[in-house]
Parts: structure tokens; sequence; C-alpha cells
């Protein structure tokens, strides 16, 4: 089922998301919608809080970039009760979009080396270390799970320039080839 996207203003996507256990309602039903809206929204990740759903889940995709970022062939994961333990490398600097930000791109500058522990659907632990472009969807994902966003990091100027943007986008003037939630 593809579920409606929630965006810019709404509160949900400003809270620091909880841990689920195995018993979690419904869990496997959930992780698929969740993936048949990131396909359908033409995303490369997708965290729960942006369907309005704020527990520590993300899923990403993240084959379609594989021709630019080679790191990123075959890189399909579900990620449940993440914590990203460290995070170093050089920092990087690269565009980001959002399907909560629908119609805004700007650029990020993230560190390009991650350590990162979670669980998988199936709850098998995982503790594993991403780089280069990787590295930066799972911070991008990981941030939404935190409550953040990726215009949270813009300086004053570019946040001046792109306010009338998220203005719109927060009563949902915006065009865009997926169905969003509004705040109300
Ligand atoms: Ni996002």
């Amino acid at each position: 089922m593809i579920l409606p996207v929630v965006v810019y203003g709404h509160p949900v996507l400003r809270k620091v998301a909880e841990d689920i256990d195995r018993d979690y309602d419904n869990l496997s039903k959930f992780i698929e919608d969740m993936w048949e809206t990131m396909y359908h929204a033409d995303g490369v990740g997708l965290a729960a809080p942006q369907v309005g759903v704020p527990v520590r889940l993300f899923v990403i995709d993240g084959s379609d970039l594989a021709n630019d970022h080679p790191e990123l062939m075959g890189f399909k994961q579900t990620f449940i009760n993440a914590r990203i333990v460290e995070e170093d490398g050089l920092p990087m600097t690269d565009y980001e979009g959002c399907l909560s930000l629908p119609g805004i791109r700007e650029e990020v500058t993230r560190p390009s080396r991650i350590r990162i522990q979670y669980v998988d659907e199936k709850f098998n632990p995982h503790d594993e270390v991403y780089e280069g472009f990787a590295a930066r969807i799972i911070q991008h994902e990981y941030d939404h799970i935190e409550g953040k966003l990726f215009v949270d990091y813009l300086g004053p100027l570019r946040k001046r320039l792109i306010k009338g943007k998220l203005n719109a986008i927060s009563v949902g003037k915006v065009d865009v080839s997926y169905r969003i939630k509004v705040a109300r």
C-alpha cells in the first residue's frame, strides 16, 4: 500500500523516533509499504517518520545511483533501531533532496565515513562501515529518525533564500507526483 508522504512543517518530522521490537504490529507489512511508497515516489531512501510513524526504521535502495556512485551497487537495506556510533573521514559536499521537501535541492557537507549498528527486517544484528554516497544516504535517513532535516545544515543565507519554498511546502502548495500529508 502506498502511503502519503509527510512534508516539511509536520511535527512528526521533528520527533526523536523510538526503537521497536520484533513484535511490532504488522512489521513486515509496514516495511513492504515503506518500499512501495519509496519506489512510487522515486526516492532512494525513506524513513518511518516520513509516513507519520515515529519509529527507528528506514529503508534505502541506492542501486539507481550506482552509475555515478559505484559504492551503491547492490546497496539495498532495511535499517531498524540504528545507531551511528562513529562518524569520520574527510567532510564531503554534495547535493541532497528529500521526499518531505519536494522541489528543494541543496548542498550539504557531511563526514564521508560512518559506522552504524542496527538490526535488519529479521532482527539480525549488523555492525557496518559505509563510505562515500552510501554513508551520505544513511546519514540523511538517520537524521529523519533523530528529528532532523537536511535544510537544518544550511547557512543563514541559503535558509533565507528557500524560506518561501518551505512555507509553500508546509501548506501543501507544491507540485509532486505522490500523495503528501501536511500538518494541520
Ligand atoms: Ni529525506
